[in-house]
């Protein structure tokens, strides 16, 4: 076989995705079954381990002891049937940040847990929304099905409307809490039926299938709720369009699931659709031309910057989702922003079954590089060539503090800490218009604070003072009139601040503020989003 067939055939397998859902909705129990299908057993003990960690450290110094965990359980690769699936963790609430948001741009497709209980929840409804901004194609699961929950049909109603998609159940709850039955399967007129007597032998292969919506066999085992899910699966087999599966690509249609991930029920119907409709990693946009994943030659970027287990070597692993070609062990990578080469030689192996699997790696897979800075957020890596990809975007912050230095003396310190923090994406630094302003550090996740002061002071030797800010919202600002743009931002000046890549943004402390400006200015554009490069910007608002 000739090795660009190869690769094709290796791209063709891969599924890459992300789990996105409010705290508690199931994403880290959901997490381990998938991993138990697909016979990583082990593994699934860890993630369930590092969960409990997680809440255990209630402040940053116990997160950075498990930072070695966290890196190599932040991939999990597995295989299932023929694929090779990758699956990217999204940090949780407890380190919400901005990389949260970044993993998403690295996957092909997102799965979304609902709590059946609770519907959609504001977490879930943020990183919905980069999803969105992204035609991220999404697969949904409703948890919690053996509970007392809300009724499906409301459920779905919910979603549609929070998506603006339409729901395609792919499955359907016949019964719920301690009355649940089981899953009757649409696309194959089939009911698997819940083992009440033994839940935990629940979701296998050993389950019972009963075929046929109308089967009496049904009416008999199941008196108490067949009737009313019979009533319900013909509404919606009326009132919902056929699955479409290029309209699923284009984030216009999600294919539903109903279950209960701890019992493991419903769980192989949502990996099945997954590996068969979920897509593999398509062409990526870089400004000088389209890549296609089965190119020869490798190309990657760097999504994520993780500092890991010690700080004071700055020892970082920069994650590199593959875009073309094949990563080997060894190879010699060129550092697009800079020319210099780098040689991976020990890549961070991720949790997997396959220990080889991190000696080769294709479109759609990541690899962790350790690195001591070389390499940065939004970093390309190629053979080579010099190429810069679009699309790794910066968010406005939704929170802002005052940063100074206690010892005026460590100003520069100060200065080199909060560019490389940066740079690694772990804060972003403003710089207010006014002169003599103080630089302000803006955030989406109030941990991100935290780990700033934290690592300033251990890796910089800087003691920062954080204080309030009067601002809580930021836009990016743009027009197509140059002149509008400097009147609009001389007009403001008390409201204008620059970001690492001198970027205007418009800070506020009010929605409210935030509406006044856009009406006095029908010329600005506000952006909620701004890309890699700091040109381009993405979703205006
Ligand atoms: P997360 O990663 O999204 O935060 O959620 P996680 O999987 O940790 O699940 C949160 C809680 O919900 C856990 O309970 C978990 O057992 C429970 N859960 C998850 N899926 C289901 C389900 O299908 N049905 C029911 N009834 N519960 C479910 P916990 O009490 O916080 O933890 P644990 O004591 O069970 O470990």
């Amino acid at each position: 076989m000739s090795s660009n067939s190869k690769i094709s055939q290796e791209v063709a397998r891969r599924r890459t995705f992300a789990i996105i859902s409010h705290p508690d909705a199931g994403k880290t129990t959901l997490t381990e079954k998938l991993l138990l299908f697909a016979g990583a057993i082990q593994i699934a003990g860890s993630v369930k381990a590092r969960k409990a960690e997680r809440h255990a450290s209630s402040d940053w110094m116990e997160i950075e002891k498990q930072r070695g965990i966290s890196v190599a359980s932040s991939v999990m690769q597995m295989e299932y049937r023929d694929c090779v699936i990758n699956l990217l963790d999204t940090p949780g609430h407890q380190d919400f940040s901005e990389d949260t948001y970044r993993v998403l741009t690295a996957v092909d497709a997102a799965v979304m847990v609902v709590d059946a209980a609770n519907g959609i929840e504001p977490q879930t409804e943020r990183l919905l929304k980069v999803c969105r901004a992204r035609n991220t194609p999404i697969l949904t699961f409703i948890n919690k099905l053996d509970r007392e929950v809300r009724e499906p049909l409301e459920l779905i109603g919910e979603i549609e409307s929070h998506l603006e998609m339409d729901c395609i159940p792919f499955t359907w709850p016949v019964g719920m809490g301690r009355q649940f039955s089981g899953i009757y399967d649409l696309t194959k007129d089939q009911m698997r039926m819940f083992n009440r007597a033994n839940p935990s032998k629940s979701g296998s292969a050993e389950d019972e299938f009963i075929p046929d919506l109308s089967n009496p066999l049904l009416t008999e085992r199941c008196p108490d709720t067949i009737g009313k899910a019979r009533e319900e699966i013909e509404l919606i087999q009326l009132a919902t369009p056929d699955f479409d599966h290029a309209a699923f690509l284009d984030a216009k249609q999600t294919p539903v699931f109903f279950g209960s991930a701890v019992y493991n029920f419903g769980v192989q119907e949502l990996l099945d659709a997954l590996v068969e409709y979920a897509p593999p990693p398509g062409a990526r946009e870089a400004i000088e031309r389209t890549i296609e994943p089965s190119e020869p030659k490798f190309t990657g970027v760097v999504f994520k910057v993780q500092a890991n287990m010690d700080p004071a070597h700055r020892d970082r692993v920069a994650f590199v989702r593959v875009s073309s070609g094949k990563f080997e062990r060894g190879m010699r990578l060129r550092v697009a922003r800079t020319g210099k080469d780098i040689r991976p030689n020990n890549p961070v192996s991720f949790l997997s079954q396959r220990r080889d699997l991190v000696d080769e790696a294709y479109a759609g897979d990541v690899i962790g590089i350790p690195n001591h800075g070389v390499l940065h957020l939004g970093d390309v890596l190629t053979e080579g060539e010099k190429l810069h990809f679009t699309g790794l975007p910066f968010f406005a912050p939704e929170l802002f503090q005052t940063v100074e230095v206690k010892d005026p003396l460590r100003s520069k310190q100060l200065h080199t800490g909060l560019t490389q923090l940066g740079e690694e994406g772990a804060i972003q630094v403003f710089k207010p218009q006014i002169a003599g302003g103080t630089l302000l550090l803006g955030a989406v996740g109030q941990l991100q604070f935290e780990v700033v002061a934290h690592r300033l002071k251990t890796e910089y030797g800087v003691d920062a003072i954080l204080g309030p800010s009067r601002y809580n919202l930021a836009r990016w600002v743009t027009s197509s009139n140059p002149q509008a743009l400097r009147k609009f931002l001389d007009a403001n000046i008390s409201n204008i601040a620059y970001d690492v890549v001198d970027a205007p943004a418009f800070l506020v402390s009010s929605q409210a503020q935030l509406r006044v400006a856009q009406e006095l200015h029908p010329d600005i554009q506000f952006h909620v989003m701004r890309e890699q490069g700091g040109q381009i910007f993405a979703e205006s608002h």
